[in-house]
């Protein structure tokens, strides 16, 4: 019986992940289609849906001689720009970019969204922030009408390392829930950003209003960042269950 019943599971989630991987491709491609052209600074985001954007830029460069240059939000992302045989830049050389596209671990009704479940959410924001447009792709699952009704991981803060303690306390102090320490995988120790900071998970409790709580955030001496990204992105594509593509304004 046991045997059956994990034979039915193995095989639903099986499909679920094939759906959601189909769902990331849609969405990036919609955005690198409607949002890329000829001549553009590009700046590309981490993660597993960004993978199908930088696929599908590549083959626009290939097929239509589109050129482009990528400034990448962390080393995953360079690796892709290098590995996929795109140009590659930085903010020193190009400050300004034309769109920038990136995931998100959640989207809410009015764009505000949480990022850094990879724990790129430093540059991803200063990428963004230095794009005319901030694109957002994800899968049907990170669409959410209120933060915290999909993504149950919290709100990541990058911190510096000696400050982890005070601004965690400080974190649930005044806001409630708890601000735990990410720690790697192998729970060897804990996971280390591409700055070589810490990130914690801030599991908040309830509606929060966003801008304010990111800007207290902020302020509290050791963070770096925070994942909260409110006010940047002008559009989100989400690749649905059914084949479809949702755009959010
Ligand atoms: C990394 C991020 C990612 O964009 C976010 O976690 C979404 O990732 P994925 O596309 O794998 O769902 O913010 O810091």
């Amino acid at each position: 019986c046991s045997s059956v019943t994990s034979s039915i599971f193995s095989s639903s989630s099986t499909s679920s992940i094939i759906m959601a991987e189909e769902a990331k491709k849609l969405a990036a491609y919609a955005a690198v289609d409607n949002h890329v052209q000829n001549n553009q600074v590009v700046g590309v985001g981490s993660g597993s849906t960004i993978v199908y954007a930088v696929d599908r830029l590549a083959e626009r460069v290939r097929l239509e001689k589109l050129n482009i240059v990528c400034v990448p939000t962390s080393f995953q992302a360079r690796q892709l720009v290098l590995q996929h045989g795109l140009p590659l830049s930085d903010l020193d050389r190009h400050p300004e970019l034309d769109v920038a596209i990136d995931g998100a671990d959640e989207v809410d009704a009015g764009l505000t969204l949480i990022k850094g479940g990879g724990g790129c959410l430093t540059q991803e924001k200063i990428v963004a922030a230095c794009a005319k447009q901030f694109i957002v792709i994800a899968d049907y699952r990170k669409d959410s009408a209120a933060l915290g009704e999909q993504w149950k991981k919290g709100v990541p803060v990058e911190v510096i390392p000696m400050a982890y303690v005070p601004v965690s306390r400080r974190i649930a102090r005044r806001f409630g829930g708890e601000a735990a320490l990410r720690m790697a995988v192998s729970k060897a120790g804990p996971v280390v950003t591409d700055n070589g900071n810490f990130i914690l998970d801030w599991k908040f409790e309830g509606a929060q209003n966003w801008k304010e709580v990111n800007m207290h955030i902020k302020m509290i001496p050791g963070v770096v960042e925070t994942g909260l990204f409110v006010g940047m992105a002008e559009r989100a594509y989400f690749g649905m269950e059914d084949g479809s593509v949702r755009v959010r304004d």
